[in-house]
């Protein structure tokens, strides 16, 4: 077979791909660094002739104009399954809504409701035999492209060729275009004093030897930060990050005790700086697994000595974990949170960590609370949730009481909240008396 000619056949236009879309479809675009920004770009183009199209994104990186238009309205229907800074705004427009999940079933529950038409993605120039890699993301790609009707790829000269279950033949797609530009990054930023703090207690309850999940956000990076000291960890996450390039680069993650897939540090999608896109270029030491596969908290298990580490905005007494809505302002989503936290706590040996500031916006709020703020959008349930981490310290909450689990959580809030907190428990009669000895209170 002359892959090479195939190719040829299987090329079109942007407008021609945009061009395939029908009224009433269901479209599903790759994620993050995988997005088919051309043909998503275009989309808006084509608005007049179409209905009530629907499409489904994970984190949106770019205002893309078929959702951030109120022209568009009727023409298209964004279904989010995490949402970013762009979707917070645009959602008062009412053009996009989020859909909740769990993300190693983000593609199977998509399939229930009804599967897809259409599934745009991007991926590298194929080799010599018509292979191509899926490159940045596998959360959902890889059982999306088996699932829809047409499969287009955007084909990027500079997506890294990714390793693992990332392959996808010439043969599967439909439709190839080509749009080669930089890939979007996610800047490192410098951790702050407390994201320090909170740092130093998380490194403490990692020993050497464990595997490791970094989640989303500015905390996780500052706990990347602070395993310099550490030996020979691993890593089974969902996300790549800059941070575990850094901690590979200095001899710290080295796989060598892992469980489960020794040697390789395993994820679904990578987001970061062109240094982590450079790193999991043709590495074998990475591994790229399907989300349903990464995510599965009966897979995550099978690592032992398994920390998850993520973050939060609100936790209550009771030890509900809320990180993607601030009351009933939808915020971001539920990602691997709850996966990976219950995978690890599955784990021999394992912890799930949440690690959150005490306050926010100048300490005039604080991020512990009797209960979760009016709407709050439960993340990790009182039932799941093991240990949670401040700049105060370590409350342990798994397997304890009510009562031993607000006195905990009291423990670590910000000082200026510790009697208001006491005395909302036990007016709310949460907890009749709450003793922290100790604690100023
Ligand atoms: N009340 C009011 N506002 C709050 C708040 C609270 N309890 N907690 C945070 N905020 C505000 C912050 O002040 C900040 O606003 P500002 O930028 O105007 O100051 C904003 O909300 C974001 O908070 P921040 O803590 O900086 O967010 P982050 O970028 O570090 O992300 C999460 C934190 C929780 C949103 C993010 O980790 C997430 O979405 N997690 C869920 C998914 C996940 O963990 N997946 C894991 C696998 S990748």
């Amino acid at each position: 077979m002359n892959f090479k000619s195939m190719y040829q056949e299987k090329l079109i236009s942007i407008p021609e791909a945009a061009e395939m879309v029908q009224s009433g479809q269901r479209l599903v675009s790759a994620m993050c660094a995988s997005e088919p920004v051309g043909m998503l770009n275009e989309l808006e183009r084509h608005a007049e002739r179409l209905e009530d199209v629907h499409v489904w994104m994970c984190l949106p990186m770019r205002p893309y104009g078929f959702y951030t238009q109120p022209e568009m309205e009727g023409s298209f229907f964004l279904e989010n399954w995490f949402y970013g800074a762009m979707d917070r705004k645009m959602h008062k427009l009412g053009m996009v809504s989020y859909v909740p999940n769990n993300l190693h079933r983000a593609g199977s529950d998509r399939i229930h409701a009804g599967g897809i038409d259409v599934f745009w993605g991007t991926a590298t120039p194929p080799n010599d035999h018509g292979i191509m890699s899926l490159s940045t993301s596998l959360v959902y790609e890889r059982q999306l492209i088996d699932e829809a009707d047409i499969v287009i790829l955007e084909i990027n000269e500079n997506l890294p060729w990714t390793l693992g279950d990332t392959q996808v033949h010439i043969t599967e797609a439909d439709y190839i275009v080509e749009n080669t530009q930089p890939l979007v990054e996610l800047p490192a930023i410098e951790p702050t004093e407390v994201e320090n703090a909170i740092g130093a207690y998380i490194a403490d309850l990692i020993a050497d030897g464990s595997t490791i999940q970094l989640g989303i956000g500015g905390i996780p990076n500052a706990i990347a930060q602070s395993l310099f000291e550490k030996r020979d960890l691993g890593v089974h996450t969902e996300m790549f990050t800059d941070g575990m390039v850094d901690l590979f680069e200095a001899g710290v993650i080295t796989g060598r005790e892992k469980t489960l897939w020794p040697n390789k540090l395993v994820g679904t999608f990578a987001l970061g700086t062109q240094k982590l896109y450079e790193f999991i270029h043709n590495n074998i030491a990475v591994e790229f697994q399907q989300g349903k596969v990464t995510n599965d908290p009966y897979i995550i298990a099978q690592n032992n000595k398994m920390v998850s580490i993520n973050t939060a905005l609100q936790v209550d007494v009771l030890g509900q974990v809320c990180s993607q809505s601030i009351g009933a302002r939808h915020f971001s989503g539920t990602g691997g949170q709850l996966d990976t936290h219950r995978g690890a706590q599955m784990s021999p040996g394992g912890r799930g960590i949440i690690a959150l500031r005490s306050t926010v916006k100048n300490d005039t709020i604080s991020t512990i609370v009797p209960h979760l703020s009016p709407g709050a959008e439960v993340t990790v349930p009182s039932q799941d949730v093991d240990t949670v981490v401040t700049e105060y310290g370590v409350a342990e909450l798994r397997g304890r009481n009510v009562k031993e689990r607000a006195e905990a959580l009291i423990r670590i809030a910000h000082p200026d909240f510790r009697a208001w907190l006491k005395e909302e428990v036990e007016k709310l009669g949460i907890v009749m008396k709450i003793q922290a000895p100790g604690v100023d209170l």
